[in-house]
């Protein structure tokens, strides 16, 4: 297969609106990440997503949307909770993705047999014009071969892709550069399932006290049922093994000099580098976490353009605010492998 890169023309939206039309997949720049669409309405266009990605069977797909009409238009969902439309009236369109009871119209093949379906408006303009022109509401997950980091450029989406989809538009860099955040409101009580640059903070503003779940930031037993089927795969890892340092500055520095060799890497603070031996990838600034979640991608990628690094040491990022979700990307491109200095 040949694929197409589109620009964000209206001419090129209203080929990719045609293409998605007839069932075929096409690449979206949204504010998140690139993800990879096809209308959610039709199983056999769904299906071919998880074709195209290597993805799980049972792992659910989002749900977008350009209006917040369209949910009770498509039939998604069977019910739109009260807290539903308190936080879309405050976060949407933006990158927050809320799981409701499934509707009709729904196919399993988005839900992956579950009962409950996530839904997200973004507030990409192209985003919006591809559905619009589509016609459909369109399920998307990042379009990323499954395992690898998210796309945040058109240019990571081919390299993954290229050939497996019939099209991509190309809109830029995307500007959160991590995945939305992910609430369910389909349980008794609203729990948190993915962190993402709209913060448990900013939501228990709005609606009070939320949960979290255990698997945004712990290593979840081989055994231990998943609210978020995304969770409990391995993800955003570079070929490199990834190592988390949690220390202090100096005590970071220190270590990768004391490790540096062959092979060796440093995904670090800016500023960090002036005195790292080893070759040094700028995670961002060290306490700009909207600075370092716009990166991270970028540089797990760059991180796989050179082979020859084996062992990357990370700083480890604080959970605060948008840091919970720069830690819960990273952690589990290391494989939830962390160096705590002071038990060395
Ligand atoms: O920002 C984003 O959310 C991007 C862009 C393209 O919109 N999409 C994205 O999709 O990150 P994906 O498929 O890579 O991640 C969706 C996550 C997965 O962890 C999945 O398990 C979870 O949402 N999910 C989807 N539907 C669910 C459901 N009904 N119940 C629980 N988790 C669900
Ligand atoms: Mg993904």
């Amino acid at each position: 297969m040949n694929t197409l890169l589109l620009n964000d023309n209206e001419e090129d939206i209203k080929k990719a609106g045609e293409i998605l039309r007839e069932g075929g997949l096409v690449a979206i720049p949204t504010e998140t990440v690139y993800g990879l669409a096809a209308n959610a309405l039709d199983g056999g266009a769904v299906k071919r997503i998880f074709k195209a990605k290597g993805r799980p069977a049972d792992n659910p797909l989002i749900v977008h949307i350009a209006d917040f009409s369209d949910i009770e238009k498509y039939n998604l969902v069977s019910e739109i909770p009260e807290k539903v439309k308190i936080l879309a009236e405050k976060f949407w369109s933006g990158p927050l993705t809320i799981i409701m009871p499934k509707g009709k119209a729904v196919p399993d093949e988005v839900s992956a047999g579950l009962d409950t379906v996530a839904i997200r408006f973004p507030s990409h303009k192209v985003a919006q014009a591809v559905i619009k022109a589509a016609g459909c509401p369109l399920a998307a997950p990042s379009a990323n071969l499954s395992g690898s980091p998210s796309p945040t450029e058109a240019k990571h989406v081919m390299n993954d892709l290229n050939g497996r989809i019939d099209a991509v538009v190309d809109g830029g860099e995307c500007s959160v550069g991590l995945e939305s955040t992910v609430i369910t409101l389909a349980e008794d009580k609203p729990k948190l399932l993915r962190p993402g640059e709209i913060t448990v903070g900013e939501i228990e503003k709005v609606i009070g006290k939320i949960e979290v779940d255990d698997a945004v930031l712990n290593q979840l037993k081989d055994d231990k049922k998943v609210s978020s089927p995304g969770m409990k795969y391995k993800h955003y890892s570079p070929k490199a093994t990834v190592i988390l340092v949690d220390s202090n500055d100096e005590e970071y520095i220190d270590f990768v000099n004391k490790n540096n060799g062959k092979g060796v890497a440093a995904l670090c603070y800016y500023g960090d580098e002036k005195n790292i031996e080893a070759e040094c990838f700028i995670l961002g600034e060290k306490n700009n976490y909207k600075n370092q979640a716009q990166r991270l991608f970028k540089m797990l990628r760059k991180i796989d353009e050179e082979p020859e690094i084996k062992t990357v040491y990370a700083r480890c990022p604080s959970v605060d605010g948008v840091g919970m979700a720069v830690y819960n990307r990273l952690i589990r491109a290391a494989g939830f492998e962390v160096i705590k200095l002071e038990d060395v």
